[in-house]
């Protein structure tokens, strides 16, 4: 079996870099080059000073640390990477596709696609190419079909490995996975794979497939997830009718071990880059094969967290008089989870795109995402144009200044540190009535109330 010696990894995002990291600390002998277009990016993961890294993760600067400049390299010269390579790991952006058919559902591959097309005209000699990215089931066809077809007559072997790292817990996911997928179809090819995976993962643990149920493994993991976190937001509208409270409801049921505790816990709803994409994916691809009721049933999944925002939203409006023009409400978090600077599908945003229609006066306060990012994920809805949206919402540094002379508070992402906020100083510097709106259910109702707070929290 042709030994692994050298690995590039095309993408150096919050999967590429993290992962890569990690596979190069575990194995000092194979030298691993990350890859991206994004020159700004590159520079930011070479930066001597770990606190720049271009994403936030807990643990990441060490592990970084450890292995940069060893084993590990970050560069823009793709080709060469390409070129050198034993084995790629293809790890490029999969968003939802934002024109044409399928839009608004299906993956855009645009950049797979350009990735395949790359490999196939650079390299000489055989490779491995492992697709990272989350992608629709049977699109290892189609990447072999380019590459064997724009290809230079070299073998190209195609495995399968998604991801399944949660951000925020990036290094302890990679470092103690539940467990590795493999699919592929060449058993060189996957015991190659495996045996990086060896250098730290537990062979038990180490799952091999075919492509196809590697590929829509992937997206089903984050279906079923996002479906929990539905399924307990659904309840927790009933309950807010019923005088039930869904964190009780919650333990009774997590007891269950047929059931499970994980992932019940009810909020303003999910986000990040991936869950919302994949099930919209999962529901075009059913679409796609005439599984009409197989594409309904997941979309609920989507249509009640669109839901549960809109609805936290309107809460706000209602409890606050029915009217929140020109009152400051301060959003805590803006980030879509705690532990990390990533808000691609925010509920933030949402929550604060309902509002801003109403004229509210937002000031948005997160401790790791940088106004300029703010306001991007602000534009990119269009809704209204950029002077408008930075008139209306601002963007501070300090929480206690954004809390002054506010009306409201609303929690939007469940960081550890709003938790230890002196709120007896909070209450003393808002309006009256002071509303705290808590979407994250982090903070403590008798505490609030106590201090003279109108507390809501979704599910009781
Ligand atoms: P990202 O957007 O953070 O990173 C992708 C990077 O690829 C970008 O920096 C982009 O500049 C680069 N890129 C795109 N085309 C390129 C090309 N032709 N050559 C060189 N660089 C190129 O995306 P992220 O979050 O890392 O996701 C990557 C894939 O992993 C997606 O398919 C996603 O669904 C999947 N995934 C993401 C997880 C997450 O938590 N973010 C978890 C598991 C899977």
């Amino acid at each position: 079996m042709r030994e692994i010696k050298r690995i590039a990894c095309v993408g150096a995002g919050y999967v590429g870099g993290p992962t890569m990291s990690v596979i190069a600390q575990k194995n000092p002998a194979i030298t691993i080059t990350v890859v991206d277009l994004n020159q700004s990016r590159i520079d930011a993961w070479n930066d001597p000073d770990l606190n720049n890294l271009p994403i936030y993760e807990p643990g990441l600067d060490a592990v970084v640390g450890e292995a940069r400049g060893r084993n590990l390299f970050f560069s823009t010269e793709v080709d060469k990477a390409i070129a050198e390579a034993d084995m790629i790991f293809i790890s490029v952006n999969t968003p939802t596709k934002t024109y044409g058919k399928g839009k608004g559902q299906a993956a855009d591959l645009k950049y797979i696609e350009l990735c395949a097309r790359q490999i196939a005209r650079v390299a000489k000699d055989d490779k491995i190419v492992v697709e990272k990215s989350t992608l629709p089931v049977r699109t290892a066809a189609t990447l072999k079909s380019i590459l064997d077809n724009t290809g230079n007559g070299v073998n190209f072997h195609i495995l399968s490995n998604p991801e399944f790292l949660a951000e925020g817990t990036a290094i302890p996911d990679l470092h103690h996975p539940d467990r590795v997928l493999i699919g592929g179809e060449d058993q060189e090819a996957i015991e190659a794979l495996v045996q990086i995976y060896e250098a730290w993962v537990p062979r038990e643990r180490i799952l091999t497939t075919n492509l196809w149920s590697s590929e829509l493994s992937k997206l089903v993991a984050n279906a079923f997830l996002a479906q929990r976190v539905s399924s307990i937001n659904a309840i927790s509208e009933l309950c807010e009718v019923t005088g039930a409270n869904v964190d009780e409801v919650s333990r009774a049921i997590g007891y269950d071990s047929r059931i499970g505790s994980k992932f019940l816990k009810a909020s303003v709803g999910f986000g990040g880059s991936c869950f919302q994409k994949d099930i919209l994916n999962l529901v075009y691809i059913a679409r796609s094969y005439n599984l009409t009721a197989v594409a309904d049933y997941w979309e609920q999944v989507i249509l009640l967290n669109d839901h549960q925002k809109e609805r936290f939203a309107q809460h706000i409006i209602k409890t606050m008089y029915n009217t929140v023009n020109g009152k400051k409400i301060v959003f805590l978090g803006w980030a879509f989870k705690k532990d990390t600077n990533d808000t691609r599908e925010s509920a933030a945003i949402y929550v604060a795109d309902h509002l801003l229609e109403e004229e509210a006066e937002i000031v948005v306060y997160d401790p790791k995402v940088s106004a300029e990012q703010i306001y991007r994920d602000l534009d990119y809805l269009g809704t209204r144009s950029p002077s408008e949206n930075r008139r209306l919402l601002t963007v501070v540094s300090d929480p206690y200044e954004a809390l002054a002379e506010a009306h409201a508070v609303a929690i939007l992402t469940e960081w550890d540190e709003f938790k230890h906020y002196d709120w007896s100083k909070v209450k003393g510097k808002m309006k009256k009535p002071s509303f705290v709106f808590d979407g994250r259910k982090i903070l403590n109702r008798k505490e609030l109330e106590d201090l003279g707070f109108q507390y809501y929290a979704i599910g009781e």
